[in-house]
């Protein structure tokens, strides 16, 4: 019947729905666990532990934490790498301006504002290279602000 040519066309369309959503987060090999923000004065990101010498830490097996200084015009470090099927946690703050961590091809987007810590904690799965940029206006070196993630 109709009905049933009808009801088995929309299930069709569910279940390709579905694969597509998978698809996409498991094709990917990056996932996005949880983020937060923590505060932090401008005027001390320099002399903090862990923004004075930003840097990758291994912490776990597979844990990673990774601090990151984004200022006009450059992120530092400027090479990140962490290996694959590790969890990492970024923590990324400004001392200047607004900025934005932008990993491009991912779910990893945040703005990165001076006074704030922003925070995510990310599966890499897969191997890859990836473009980190700006995505806020920063001042005339906005276009050049870019870094990478390699995925090892
Ligand atoms: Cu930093 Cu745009």
């Amino acid at each position: 019947s109709y009905e049933k040519l009808w009801l088995g066309a929309a299930m069709l369309l569910i279940v390709v729905f579905i694969a597509t959503i998978t698809y996409g987060a498991v094709g990917l090999g990056v996932a996005m666990i949880d983020d937060a923000e923590e505060t932090i004065s401008p005027g001390d990101v320099f002399d903090d532990d862990r923004f004075g010498e930003p840097r990758v830490e291994q912490v776990g097996e597979d844990e990673y934490e990774v601090y990151v200084r984004a200022q006009t015009f450059t992120y530092n470090p400027n090479e990140i790498v962490v290996p694959e099927n590790s969890e990492v946690t970024f923590y990324v703050t400004s001392p200047d301006v607004i900025h934005s961590f932008s990993v491009v091809g991912t779910n990893i987007n945040t703005m990165v504002i001076p006074g704030e810590i922003s925070t995510m904690t990310v599966e890499f799965d897969d191997p890859g290279e990836y473009g980190i940029v700006c995505n806020e206006y920063c001042g005339s070196g906005h276009h050049d602000m870019e870094g990478k993630l390699y995925v090892v």
